[in-house]
């Protein structure tokens, strides 16, 4: 989960590769380095911290030359601390690579480098590329067949870029299961993390796994895993898509609160013959799974019930962590739906490489274009809601949750009528938001030294409940637990005491009076509730409004308030809302 940059070009890099970086550091932020290269000379910048305090010290920008690549860090193999940020080296300082992703036999690597003489600085896996490929160089390989030849050497799931003293304003990239783009622009060439980080780049390329990039100022080549050189097809990168700055707010999180309708609107525009389409493979199939992680999981819940509920469409959601303990039931005969913001998350991509060799058709709900997992899908439906920054999602639920609306609907040949229903929703949701505001932020104020939160609702509104409980934990770092309110009997009510906070999620649909009755029983036990709801209800202590809308769209407004509640609450604790501790925004670790 860490971002890798690099450029090579007729311009200065550092500065280049610097304002790259910086959109890259959704990705980790627990440290960040620089290497560029010069007349014969590797210059190195790195530090633990984040992107700015280490520029403010270091001054990353300052490296000279017209080649550099760069990293951000979120650690996995070593803690955080100077001599385990990247770039890493090899023995003599002359390669340096950068590298997201996990070498899982680097164990065995680092013995077998250091019984030839190898010396190591730190405690990560990555150390192990550049010494590997110092040592195919010794065998007298090229710079490109020591890269390939050690790629070919690493057990897990890479992206890394590497520069050498010897081959002079070239970069070399590979990949394998880790996102990585090639881009290419009027004054030199990139090879980075995402598209995001790309600056002036006319046209991109998507490696696939094994295959070499060779970066020139010029222009670049590729190689495939066996070393031959390859054509690669580009495609056209409109940086209108990329707008990246947070505007008039003050953080990330909350201008993409405050997007969530502009989010539906544009879940709503797709291909109607697509939606129509996949919607009958979905009610052909003889079984049908939704896999996803965190907060893209809860969406696919969402889904779960839209598919049983409008179109009578029985499927399950499977964690994709746990994906491939059920994986021997997946055939030719499974349709796997994987949700997922970024498309990157590998426990999403493992399972489905796992369904793809068992015959599954797949197909992907994603926001970024050119990701891994869209590339594996047989038809990708894009969220199309723009490049959600803070870690924490939210306006990708929303967006996602719409396209289950749109697929429920299509099911039963209503796609317009629902996409319809969704633009009404976009313009309520516009006015919750505005019209709760201030409440939420007194609310907040009351309950910022809280301990634990609970959060209840029935029916489709309970993966909500869900929702908002990972949020609050997310950033604020508050105990909470999100749970089916009929589930509260059965154990958790233990823990509600005088005053504890109980969130009843329940919008006036065939949730509605089942729900009251639990919060009838949180209250018994002094919680204190606060209800969401188009009703009012003398069960609430604090009302969070929500207009009354389509039974089935509930989820989508109810949402949006719980967002702004986490968000609040982190601000009144102190935490940064975007960057909370030990996440990062793509976990491309197992
Ligand atoms: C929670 C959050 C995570 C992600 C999860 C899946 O706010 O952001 O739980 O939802 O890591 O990420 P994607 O959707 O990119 O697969």
């Amino acid at each position: 989960m860490c971002g890798i940059i690099g450029y090579t070009g007729k311009n200065r890099a550092a500065p280049i590769v610097l304002q790259g970086l910086r959109k890259l550091e959704y990705r980790g932020y627990d440290s960040a380095g620089m290497a560029s290269a010069l007349n014969g000379a590797l210059y190195f910048k790195k530090a633990a911290g984040k992107i700015d305090d280490i520029d403010k010290k270091y001054e990353l920008g300052e490296l000279p030359g017209n080649t550099a690549i760069a990293h951000t860090r979120w650690a996995t193999h070593g803690g955080v601390t100077q001599e385990n940020a990247h770039p890493h080296t090899d023995c003599k300082n002359s390669i340096a690579v950068v590298h997201n992703g996990i070498v899982d036999n680097y164990q065995e690597l680092r013995s077998a480098l250091i019984r030839k003489g190898h010396v190591f600085d730190s405690e990560t896996d990555t150390e192990v590329i550049p010494h590997l490929i110092e040592e195919y160089l010794k065998e007298g390989n090229t710079f490109e067949q020591a890269t390939r030849l050690a790629s070919q050497k690493l057990e897990g799931s890479y992206a890394f870029i590497v520069i050498s003293l010897d081959t002079p304003g070239r970069i070399l990239a590979i990949r394998k299961d880790n996102p990585l783009v090639i881009g290419i622009g009027r004054h030199g060439t990139f090879a980075a993390s995402d598209t995001l980080s790309l600056q002036e780049c006319e046209s991109v390329v998507f490696p696939d796994d094994g295959e070499l990039a060779i970066l020139r100022s010029d222009g670049v080549d590729f190689l495939d895993i066996e070393g031959e050189q390859i054509e690669k097809e580009s495609s056209t990168l409109d940086m209108n898509n990329y707008q990246y700055d947070k505007g008039s707010y003050e953080y990330f999180m909350l201008k993409e609160i405050m997007e969530e309708p502009q989010a539906i609107r544009a879940a709503t525009i797709q291909d109607e013959q697509i939606f129509t389409r996949l919607a009958m493979d979905i009610l052909r199939a003889r079984q049908v799974v939704i896999t996803a992680c965190g907060t893209s999981r809860y969406a696919a819940l969402v889904g779960r019930y839209l598919f049983s509920d409008v179109a009578k469409k029985f499927c399950d959601v499977v964690m994709a962590s746990e994906f491939e303990y059920f994986s021997k039931s997946i055939d030719g005969s499974t349709l796997v739906i994987a949700v997922s913001q970024s498309g990157e998350t590998a426990d999403v991509i493992e399972g489905i490489k796992r369904a793809k060799a068992n015959g599954a058709q797949i197909v992907s709900i994603v926001n970024r274009y050119g990701s891994v997992l869209s590339r594996m899908s047989d038809d990708v439906l894009y969220l199309g809601c723009g490049p959600e920054v803070a870690v924490a999602a939210t306006k990708s639920m929303v967006s996602q949750m719409a396209i289950f609306y749109l697929l429920a609907y299509a099911m039963r040949n209503e796609f317009k009528i629902a996409a319809n229903n969704l633009r009404h929703l976009a313009d309520e949701l516009e006015r919750t938001l505005k019209g709760n505001g201030k409440g939420i932020v007194r609310l907040a104020e009351a309950f910022k030294d809280i301990e634990d939160f609970y959060y209840v609702a029935r029916g489709m509104n309970s993966p909500i409940a869900s929702e908002a409980a990972l949020k609050l934990k997310e950033i604020s770092y508050i105990h909470a637990e999100g749970l089916p309110a009929g589930e509260l009997k059965h154990g958790t009510l233990a823990l509600i005491d005088d005053g504890t906070p109980v969130v009843v999620l329940c919008p006036n649909d065939n949730t509605f009076s089942d729900t009251i009755s639990n919060g009838i029983e949180a209250k018994a036990r002094g919680a204190y509730i606060i209800g969401v709801s188009d009703i009012e209800h003398e069960l609430f202590d604090f009302w969070i409004k929500i207009p009354h809308v389509d039974g089935f769209l509930y989820p989508l407004i109810s949402v949006a308030p719980l967002h702004l509640l986490a968000y609040y609450l982190a601000l009144k604790r102190g935490t940064d809302p975007d960057k909370p501790r030990n996440l990062a925004k793509s976990v491309t670790v197992k």
